[in-house]
């Protein structure tokens, strides 16, 4: 399957990037960056690193948003993803990163327009600029994957709201009315898809991958972040992995239907808001929401694809 990631590496996103160049049915396309967790110039250099890692700089990297549409200020976490995003990793100072243009993204979805997934797995600035500038060809764009929101369950960021949904909740919403149908992969489920420190460890000590020194490196450093925050989990949720894994193994997921709207403004802002009473009305747009899943079948396959080679 053909993806076109936008993210903002940062930790579960580099974990992302690596899982879609290790995983045999998909095909990275491009990667769009944006600024959330880190600037967009420290994620557009991560993204690059990262490809140049696995000598794929073939796929390119492309500079999204640095800013909300709001013009708000934004806020990094380096305290959770790392002085630069990727943990205790620092690309060297003399890594040059290959950065494409934003119209490269327009021409990577239309030479690809009948087999081509959008995952934004960051804050969707980039995305719905590109609703915007191109309506005619996003109309035509099959599914989008948002990783966002929280349904019954806390925010990350405020009590009610996701870090991505609050990060640009205008371009969420533009996202949510414009595009054809939208899966999202929220903290209720993301939260559960956790990655040990045993697991990273077993996958360093079993591949040869040119991740092999990267993947304990940022999950251990990620995991101590979350010791704070949820303590006893001993690892992990890799929120932006997960969404590439559903995005292949819906049928193991529960999924529902509901219209989902997100909240702009005030207390409030960035929450995610669906009917998800007994007794509800017909949605009216194709918004489908992931519930749940199996977690042992997620490590399973983050394991097995973790532990491929770049050039299998
Ligand atoms: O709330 C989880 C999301 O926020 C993930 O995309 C993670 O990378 C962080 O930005
Ligand atoms: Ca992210």
């Amino acid at each position: 399957m053909k993806v076109l990631l936008f993210a903002d590496p940062g930790i579960d996103d580099s974990l992302a990037i690596i899982y879609a160049l290790l995983h045999p049915e998909l095909e990275l396309m491009g990667i769009v960056t944006g600024y959330g967790n880190v600037s967009v110039y420290d994620a557009t250099r991560n993204a690059s690193f990262l490809l140049a890692l696995a000598g794929r700089s073939d796929i390119p990297v492309i500079r999204g948003s640095s800013q909300p549409l709001s013009g708000i200020p934004t806020t990094f976490y380096p305290e959770i993803h790392g002085p630069q995003g990727l943990g205790p990793i620092i690309p060297p100072e003399d890594f040059q990163a290959d950065v494409s243009s934003f119209e490269t993204m327009f021409e990577v979805i239309e030479n690809n327009i009948e087999e081509l997934v959008i995952v934004d797995v960051g804050r969707q600035t980039s995305l719905a600029f590109a609703f915007n500038l191109r309506p005619e060809l996003m109309d035509q764009v099959k599914e989008v994957y948002l990783m966002g929101g929280a349904f019954m369950v806390p925010g990350n960021v405020t009590d009610v709201a996701e870090a991505n949904f609050w990060g640009d909740p205008i371009a969420t919403s533009v996202i949510l009315n414009k595009a054809k149908k939208v899966y999202i992969t929220p903290l209720n489920v993301t939260n559960r898809a956790i990655i040990t420190r045993d697991i990273a460890t077993f996958i360093f000590t079993q591949t040869s991958s040119p991740y092999k020194y990267l993947i304990p490196a940022v999950t251990n450093y990620y995991a101590t972040f979350y010791d704070q925050v949820m303590p006893g989990i001993d690892g992990s949720p890799v929120h932006d992995v997960f969404t590439l894994y559903y995005l292949l193994n819906k049928d193991k997921t529960y999924t529902i239907q509901r219209d989902v709207r997100v909240a702009v403004v005030d207390v409030n802002r960035g929450q995610s808001i669906a009917d998800l009473r007994m007794v509800y009305k017909k949605p009216e747009r194709k918004h489908y929401i992931a519930m749940d899943f199996d977690y042992n079948d997620f490590i399973d396959d983050f394991t097995r694809v973790n532990l491929r080679d770049a050039s299998q």
